[in-house]
């Protein structure tokens, strides 16, 4: 096989993305533009993690179109089918199925202590059980895969910590099943912060549009949002996170987006305005053409069903093998499925 020819044995990348809101400039320079470098890397394996977005109420007609433009736009950032495993987390039914024996080694008090679900469930007095159980959900996407190294954000290192403590007392109670995973969590500076709030990182439930720069906006809402971002006191364009937070993200932005380095960018700019001019015009140049590719997708749905089928098969062999593993460790009688 030509893929991951690079890969060593043992050296396996997973890591997830859910299929809730649009896709923004902080997930693509944060996370999915290292996902495209790391499928020449490493054996990649990518989720779109479906059942993870049922945990909240989804319009099912808006969860279908989500879940497919999810995959357009991550075929159109550059994962590719022939060096990368992408797949739909619904199209492997091993991932309920390792989760309920999970769910059978995991306590009620490791899932209380979730600061994801606490915060998610504060001020609710209906609570779903699979907001609860969203981290074994998690550690079953993970370890189903034998993976070695999970990329994910600051907020998702506790589900990290669990899929590892999992792992290690299934592997102590029933013996060695899965591989435990290390959590990669890009430093603190590769974070996008919120153009309106800089002291905030990007997000999709930011309170102000305004601060988040969507990668299928148009250039005018991008140059539009980027003149509208938030800048610090005082003219000068220096890079400093602490006291100049807005300036500095803008300058990150640069950096991210044409290759250099924001201490040295700032050196190139005297006033804010053309700086801004410069991070629209960047941002527009560097998303071209993921534009160009979003539209050939969309013109081609079959390719993309296509290549999700073919994801979903081969990421099917290994999870089979992986969740016979942990049945049989578990004592569960060998049966035709
Ligand atoms: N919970 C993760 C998030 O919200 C998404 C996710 C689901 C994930 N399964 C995963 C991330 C497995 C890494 C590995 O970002």
């Amino acid at each position: 096989m030509l893929r991951n020819m690079t890969a060593m044995p043992g050296d396996r990348v997973l890591s997830g993305i859910q299929p809730s809101g649009d896709v923004h400039i902080g997930n693509y320079l944060g996370a999915l533009r290292n996902w495209v470098v790391d499928q020449d890397a490493h054996d990649a394996f990518y989720v779109i993690v479906d059942l993870h977005a049922l945990t909240l109420d989804i319009d099912p007609a808006e969860l279908r179109r989500r879940t497919f433009g999810l995959a357009a736009t991550l075929f159109a950032v550059g994962l590719d089918p022939a060096r990368c495993t992408l797949f739909v987390q619904s199209h492997v039914h091993e991932h309920t199925g390792l989760t309920w024996l999970l769910e059978c080694t995991t306590t009620m008090g490791e899932l209380r202590r979730m600061t994801q679900f606490k915060d998610k469930a504060a001020g609710r007095d209906s609570v779903r059980v699979g907001l609860f159980t969203y981290p074994v959900l998690q550690a079953a996407d993970i370890l189903l895969y034998d993976a070695t190294r999970v990329p994910v954000g600051e907020d998702q290192r506790q589900h990290l910590e669990l899929a590892r403590d999992v792992a290690i007392r299934f592997n102590n109670r029933y013996g060695t099943t899965f591989t435990v995973p290390e959590a990669a969590v890009p430093k603190v500076g590769a974070r996008v912060m919120d153009l309106a709030h800089p002291e905030n990182k990007m997000s999709k439930s930011a309170t102000s549009p305004n601060g988040t720069v969507n990668v299928f906006d148009t250039p005018d809402e991008i140059r539009r949002k980027v003149r509208r971002a938030v800048t610090d006191t005082g003219s000068a364009v220096a890079y400093d996170p602490v006291t100049k937070p807005g300036v500095s993200n803008l300058l990150d932005l640069l950096a991210a987006a044409t290759g250099g380095s924001p201490q040295e960018l700032a050196g190139s700019f005297d006033r804010y305005g053309p700086l801004k001019d410069a991070v629209a015009e960047a941002l527009i140049e560097l998303l071209r053409p993921v534009w160009k590719r979003r539209e050939e997708l969309d013109d081609d749905p079959a390719a993309v069903h296509g290549a999700l089928a073919r994801g979903a098969e081969r990421a099917g062999d290994v999870a089979a093998a992986t969740l016979a593993r942990a049945r049989e460790a578990m004592g569960l009688l060998p049966g035709k499925r």
